[in-house]
């Protein structure tokens, strides 16, 4: 190794080395000593300096994380110590009935407990090798589980390397998704008319199980460690109890939970048991229970297992709490997404240990399916601890003066028509200028593949919206330079890029004006095909469902949204302001791309990043000389273009004998129709 490859290795080891200190206050002690622009700032510097010498790209380097390709299923692992699962006890007689049967098979010598938290989540085996994480896999039936390596790496509180290099080490733990996160993760899916979770738990492990480990990592996931499986140390004496061997685990920078303590007897384990019962509305993640395990190891040996569980462990379980009150109102409110969503207000109530006042009736069909009506008594609980939700209806109670709900005809927040659009279960407002999807409208209106205004990020709509400056995305076409510099953040130069980059996309061709407008379904290949079909956003506004439906590529639910969208008067008064401001609402010309183009009816597959195009600009270049860009490579692909750090297409069109190109090529194949 030359010197000069010798320090810069040196200069990359202490940058990952800072990066993982940091990940660790911040993602295992929780607390952080930088603040999260520093810690963005040393790990562009470290991919940086790893794009530039890729060489020097190690598989635990903190940069890998969201390395992995999104793979067919997943691969079985057979585990060396199998994972145990626990006996339940219910009240406090049955944790007396297993201090029985512990003080008894150890013929009445001393013994105590340690006991913990029972996190309510999925059950995960950690394998380090040389201090190294190389394998991490699901409890599966206890004797064989599933590869989720590439998933768990995602995981910022699982260290990628141990602050010791024990030489093999096998740790057991829960991974576990926040109250917090699972409720916005239900928030966002139910906007989106996906199926939401019953609970944490099941959050957790439907994000465990994904295919794709960056569908894993937008999940916020976290864990924290309980046991050790396994562990061969390099004449190092194991821990010998318990308590220690969760300290042991500590030090090694492994998150353990902090509420664990060490009991005498039976009693004090019943206290902390009791204690919890109360508390645990209070953490932030969900628990079922409280694990109570004798402390000593070689107790724990001699005392050994059945078929299923360990003698020497037990678990207290919670009872689910449940309440009973009484449907006031059924009110609705308007999401981002423009869903529209029925909620219950309640008799206030105490579930869980808090007051619950409102529970969520997710939409008209539950309510239906559930025939919740407004006076009705009902029996609720907290979903995963978290979401109120109505169990069942005491229809006992009923007197005759309950009133049925029906969905408002138009939205509470702008007053346009609400619609449920076939297929869906939610309904949906169909304002593109409500107040309510004000923000994700903006967002995806600015967006690259919409209107692609540099500089106008959700960070300055947000800015914008709360200066009461843009309403709806009309008026971005109105902002002035002067109402920008009285903002914070803005500075002559930042005002002046971003008012000439707002003025700039005006000139955008239809097709992404379509796209921006934020029809829903109709996304970038719909906008296209409408584009190109009407020549003109006026004459598509006036398309009629059977005309739209008739159109290849243009399905029944984007035909229905499309009229829907057009019918609503305040969109079409928001199309002519838009005109009014000089936005281009017609087509270009016929495709430039003659037969003679290069890419004329050919099919290109992309991968890595190019040098100079972005994605979305090689894409239109490509079509607008004829060609198409489809996502996987076939043996009807003609070309595959292969930018830096190409993925797994590049080496599957190489085993294909696809022709592989680059940017310049593709820049002179494309040139000829300009
Ligand atoms: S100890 C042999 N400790 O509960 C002992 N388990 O049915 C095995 N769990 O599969 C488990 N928190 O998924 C232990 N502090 C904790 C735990 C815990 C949650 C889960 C784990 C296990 C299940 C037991």
């Amino acid at each position: 190794m030359g010197s000069e490859t010798e320090q810069l290795q040196q200069i990359i080891d202490q940058l990952r080395r800072e990066i993982e200190l940091h990940n660790y206050r911040y993602y295992v002690l929780d607390a952080p000593t930088i603040t999260d622009a520093q810690f963005d700032r040393l790990m562009a510097d470290l991919q940086q300096l790893e794009s530039d010498y890729p060489h020097l790209i190690t598989p635990d380097s903190p940069t890998r994380r969201v390395g992995g390709k999104p793979r067919e299923g997943f691969t079985t692992v057979q585990h060396t110590v199998p994972l145990l699962s626990l006996a339940n006890a219910f009240g406090d007689g049955e944790l007396k009935d297993f201090d029985r049967r512990v003080s008894g098979a150890l013929s009445n010598e001393p013994y105590d407990y340690v006991v913990e938290l029972k996190i309510d989540g999925l059950a995960v085996s950690l394998t380090y090798r040389d201090g190294q994480m190389v394998r991490g896999a699901t409890r599966g039936n206890g004797a064989t589980g599933e590869d989720i390596t590439a998933n768990l790496k995602t995981i910022r509180s699982i260290p990628l390397r141990l602050n010791k290099p024990v030489d093999l080490l096998e740790v057991r733990g829960e991974v576990y998704m926040p109250k917090k996160s699972f409720a916005e993760l239900n928030r966002r899916r139910e906007e989106r008319d996906e199926p939401t979770f019953a609970n944490p738990r099941n959050a957790a492990a439907g994000s465990l199980r994904q295919l794709d480990p960056v569908v894993t990592a937008g999940r916020n996931l976290s864990i924290f460690v309980y046991g050790i499986g396994a562990a061969e140390l390099n004449g190092e004496r194991l821990p010998d109890t318990h308590l220690a061997g969760l300290q042991w685990l500590e030090s090694l920078g492994l998150r353990v939970n902090t509420y664990h303590q060490l009991c005498q007897d039976i009693d004090e384990v019943i206290s902390y048991c009791r204690l919890w019962q109360d508390k645990k509305a209070d953490l932030p993640y969900q628990i079922d229970g409280i694990v109570v395990k004798v402390n000593s190891l070689a107790q724990q040996q001699a005392l050994g297992a059945t078929m299923k569980s360990p003698r020497w462990a037990i678990a207290f379980k919670f009872l689910p709490e449940q309440a009973k009150t009484t449907v006031r109102d059924i009110i609705v409110s308007v999401g981002r997404t423009g869903a529209v969503t029925p909620t219950a207000l309640l008799d206030p109530v105490t579930v869980a240990g808090s007051t619950v006042s409102r529970a969520t009736l997710h939409n008209l069909d539950i309510i239906r399916e559930k025939d919740i009506r407004i006076g009705d008594r009902v029996v609720i609980h907290k979903a995963g601890d978290v979401i109120p939700e109505v169990v069942e209806v005491l229809k006992e109670h009923r007197t005759g003066a309950e009133i049925i709900f029906n969905m408002p005809a138009v939205c509470p927040a702008c007053g346009a028509e609400v619609v449920r659009p076939s297929g869906e279960s939610a309904h949906r407002c169909t304002g593109a200028a409500c107040p309510a999807r004000l923000l994700e409208g903006l967002i995806h209106f600015a967006s690259r593949g919409a209107m692609n205004i540099d500089g106008l990020g959700p960070a300055v709509l947000t800015q914008l919206v709360e200066a009461g400056l843009v309403k709806d995305v009309s008026d971005l076409y109105s902002l002035t330079l002067e109402q920008l510099l009285n903002l914070e953040r803005f500075a002559d130069k930042s005002a002046e890029n971003l008012v000439r980059a707002i003025a700039a996309s005006k000139a955008n061709p239809l097709h992404r004006l379509i796209f921006a407008l934020g029809i829903r379904h109709v996304g970038e290949r719909a906008a296209r095909v409408l584009a190109e079909h009407y020549g003109a956003l006026p004459s598509i506004m006036d398309a009629r469902l059977e005309e739209l439906t008739a159109i290849m590529e243009i399905g029944p639910k984007i035909a229905e949204s499309v009229v829907n969208f057009m019918r609503e008067p305040q969109n079409r008064a928001l199309i002519e302001r838009l005109i009014d401001h000089g936005v281009n609402v017609v087509a270009e010309a016929a495709p430039t791309a003659g037969p003679g183009s290069p890419l004329a009816g050919k099919t290109l597959v992309l991968t890595g990043t190019l040098a100079s195009l972005k994605r979305e600009d090689a894409k239109e270049l490509i079509e607008k000389a004829g060609g198409k860009v489809a996502s996987s490579v076939s043996k009807k692909t003609d070309y595959v273009v292969v930018g830096d750090e190409p993925g797994s297409k590049y080496e599957k069109a190489v085993k294909l004998g696809v022709p592989v190109i680059g940017e310049e090529e593709l820049l002179t194949m494309v040139k000829p129709v300009f």
